[in-house]
């Protein structure tokens, strides 16, 4: 999506990415996970800052996005929320927050939009969700859906495996994209999809696509931040590092280390003097 350059800036709302879809514009989104980061790819111009539950691997120590709960996910929506100007906020349900009911999604929801600053949520599922995206759309929580490799249901679905390969699993994915646009998303993220089977989602679908591993084609494009600005050892094959944040952070604390052993600093002119 152009950012409005020269005019005030101008919050991105859920119509403005149905509005990009339109004009063929792509959106971008990029999770975020605390104040600061948010700030930066905020004021990069970044559409949508995702609350991931991927700051479960991410960022608090775990090895999936399993043990993540609404407290976690309501503490950093909070930080993110609150140092946003621009970009859209979606929070992620974690899992066993929502999956029960419509009732139970909508409750989660509510505590993220209320006592977090979300401007939407977004939780995994195709059909099986579909009437809980209808009780929050129709209540004022707007909803991002997220089929095709969906990371909460890892166990499930043998590992972190491409979904909708095969003229059957794609037609299944297809629907599930469809059954969430009648409920009301205002848009979808596909997850290590086949390239051809996002596209063709994305042209079936009114609502924008947003892609990651799901190739060229769809309306927008989501990384988790540590995987684009090169902060994890290792990431995903369908990731792009942008930059190697990791190695100039260990750099700068090298030289911090060396420094302050070598009594070189601090120094007078970062001491006060009475
Ligand atoms: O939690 C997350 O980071 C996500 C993205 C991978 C879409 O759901």
């Amino acid at each position: 999506m152009s950012e409005s350059s020269g005019t005030p800036l101008r919050r991105v709302r859920v119509h403005h990415l149905r509005q990009a879809k339109e004009r063929g514009e792509r959106i971008t989104m990029l999770t975020a996970y605390d104040a600061p980061t948010a700030r930066i790819l905020d004021e990069a111009g970044t559409d949508v800052l995702l609350v991931g539950d991927s700051v479960g691997d991410n960022m608090l120590g775990h090895t999936t996005t399993v043990p993540v709960t609404v407290e976690d996910m309501v503490h950093h929506t909070r930080a993110v929320a609150g140092a946003v100007r621009r970009a859209l906020v979606v929070a992620d349900l974690p899992f066993g927050s929502y999956e029960a009911s419509p009732q139970q999604a909508h409750a989660t929801s509510v505590r993220l939009m209320k006592e977090a600053g979300a401007h939407a949520v977004k939780f995994e599922g195709g059909r099986r969700v579909a009437e809980h995206v209808h009780l929050l759309t129709s209540t004022g929580i707007p909803v991002m859906g997220h089929v095709g490799f969906t990371p909460q249901s890892e166990n499930v679905l043998g590992g972190k495996r491409v979904q909708g390969r095969g003229d059957e699993a794609a037609q299944r994915l297809t629907e599930d994209a469809v059954a969430l646009q009648e409920a009301g998303a205002f848009a979808v993220v596909l997850e290590m999809v086949p390239a051809p089977v996002a596209a063709r989602v994305t042209e079936v679908l009114a609502i924008p696509t947003i892609g990651i591993g799901a190739g060229p084609e769809c309306d927008g494009q989501v990384l988790v931040w540590t995987d684009m600005a090169g902060l994890s050892d290792w990431s995903p094959r369908f990731a792009k590092r942008y930059a190697e944040i990791g190695a100039t952070l260990g750099a700068a604390a090298r030289a911090y280390n060396e420094e302050v052993r070598g009594r070189a600093f601090p120094t007078e002119a970062h001491s006060f003097a009475e």
